[in-house]
């Protein structure tokens, strides 16, 4: 009987997607259910700060407003507002506090344990946001940025854990330029940096993320310019260190670009490791927290000693110039990251790049954004592989055209919750071939997060064994996209899937 049903059952289709509609433009379907009315706060289930360093942090939840928060056993030194769901504060002492969070409206009630841990350990899980370059390039300004952490609330991004409003590139001063807003004195008497026209108020800037309960990032380079042809940091690290705690940012890229000008000689073993030392001695000293990403295109094996001096390191070239050969770039960028994966840890993150969906422009030439070209399936599939490889989230598309179809892909809680996993374990690829591959993830409650991609241009029924996944019994199994139970299997599962799609699920012990 048992086996009839089984058969029955694997004979539906597990992915019943359509995915050509009559005029030649993919449907874009979408497979995340709407968050309920009550209630419900998301990933992550716990947050790293160092002790005496300003704790914000805006508790991730759905639901509908207003939604009345409160926390047992918050500890000394934290408050958690209310209406906001905002927690700020201070914690002096090292320690691992547990507390448990509440929220409650008209629909319902919700709880659960968040812990806050004080030690010497940043980006406990991946840092989730948004970054400007691949869609604002050198038109970024203060504007923008304001607008950008005004949408992230608005579209309920940051309902999701979606926290890090970044600009990259372009808010110094430029060093050759005709353009009257960003050619400039490019630091002050006394070396303190100064940024370009288009960003009168940094200090301001960053205070207005922080009001919504979002944190502020930015972006530099160890050289004397940046990519882009901008101020960079080279013989100011202390001081652009102290000028950016000072004015109250949170995340910090640093670009390699030009220091091969002032590196010295490569043979030197410390030629990689020392810009990045430097600046993240440079910022262990501020009395703020400061994720460092280490963006230096996976040079020197960036990934055996990127967490000595950071908590995410780039593993590649830019995702946003990558060649699509048979495939869109995020795969071939994607995989390469994953061969990285027994790196991975809690507070150091291999980083494949952002999220390049809805609007984005052509990183060749900087151009306008354009809706992306790639399929839904293949959206689905970059999504998933990134929080299987725990890696860092970091949309960069643009914020003020997010349409329903984009925020199905980046805000599914379930999806998410793979990504910021507590356990910090990146997936191991097991099975690669020109067709298909296998992405699979330990969680910290001993279920496991499985990743069947079909690299076909055509409908695929591919069978996952119990002993590809080297594990044995029933397994009770979960369709991740969709948030739904699909019951429990004995020593395999078959699914069929569409071309350049995905099927993610989670296996849990019966
Ligand atoms: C490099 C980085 C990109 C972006 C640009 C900015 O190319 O890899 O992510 O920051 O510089 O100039």
């Amino acid at each position: 009987m048992r086996s009839l049903i089984l058969f029955l059952f694997l004979s539906i289709p597990v992915q019943i997607m359509s995915q050509e509609s009559v005029n030649g433009k993919y449907e874009e379907y979408i497979l995340t259910p709407a968050p309920p009315q009550s209630p419900r706060i998301n990933s992550p289930s716990l947050y790293g700060l160092r002790p005496g360093s300003p704790l914000i942090y805006r508790v991730p939840c759905t639901g509908e407003r207003p939604i009345e928060f409160e926390a047992e056993d918050i500890p000394e030194g934290v408050l958690l507002n209310k209406e906001t769901g905002i927690m700020t504060g201070i914690i002096e002492k090292p320690g691992s506090y547990t507390m448990i969070l509440k929220a409650k409206n008209s629909f319902g009630h919700f709880s659960r344990e968040f812990t806050l841990d004080v030690g010497d350990k940043l980006a406990l899980t991946p840092p989730m946001g948004w970054n400007s370059w691949y869609i604002h390039y050198d038109r970024i300004s203060d504007k923008t940025m304001r607008e950008a952490a005004d949408q992230m609330i608005a579209t309920g991004m940051a309902d999701y854990g979606y926290q890090y409003v970044n600009i990259d590139d372009c808010w110094m001063m430029k060093l050759k330029s005709e353009d009257v807003d960003i050619n400039g004195k490019r630091r002050d008497k006394q070396g303190v940096i100064i940024p370009n026209k288009r960003f009168p108020d940094m200090k301001g800037m960053a205070d207005y993320i922080h009001a919504k309960g979002l944190k502020a990032g930015l972006y530099i380079s160890p050289g004397p310019s940046t990519c882009a042809g901008y101020e960079g940091s080279y013989k100011h690290e202390a001081q652009d260190a102290a000028t950016f705690a000072d004015w109250g940012y949170d995340f910090l890229k640093y670009d390699w670009c030009s220091y091969r000008k002032v590196a010295g000689k490569k043979s030197d073993p410390d030629y990689f490791i020392r810009p990045y030392l430097l600046m993240w001695d440079e910022l262990q000293k501020q009395d703020r927290d400061i994720v460092l990403n280490l963006c230096q295109y996976g040079m020197g094996n960036v990934w055996e000693w990127g967490g000595e001096v950071g908590n995410c390191w780039r593993t590649t070239g830019d995702l946003g110039l990558e060649e699509r050969k048979n495939l869109p770039g995020f795969y071939s960028i994607g995989l390469s990251n994953a061969r990285h994966a027994k790196y991975a840890i809690p507070g150091g993150w291999n980083d494949p790049d952002y999220i390049l969906i809805g609007w984005v422009g052509n990183a060749h030439g900087m151009a306008e954004g354009t809706p992306t070209d790639l399929t839904p399936n293949e959206q689905y599939s970059y999504m998933s592989m990134w929080s299987l490889m725990a890696a860092p989230l970091i949309f960069s598309g643009d914020m003020a055209k997010l349409d329903k179809f984009t925020l199905n892909v980046l805000c599914n809680h379930e999806v998410i919750e793979v990504n910021q996993d507590p356990l910090g374990k990146q997936a191991m690829l097991l099975e690669k071939t020109d067709h298909q591959f296998v992405m699979v993830k330990p969680m910290i409650d001993g279920s496991i997060s499985v990743g069947i991609f079909n690299l076909n241009d055509e409908v695929k029924k591919i069978t996952i064994t119990w002993d590809d996944l080297e594990i044995s019994g029933n397994k009770h199994i979960r369709d991740l996209w969709r948030q739904k139970d699909l019951g429990t299997f004995s020593d395999r599962f078959i699914t069929e899937i569409q071309p350049h799609g995905v099927t993610l699920i989670r296996l849990f012990n019966e």
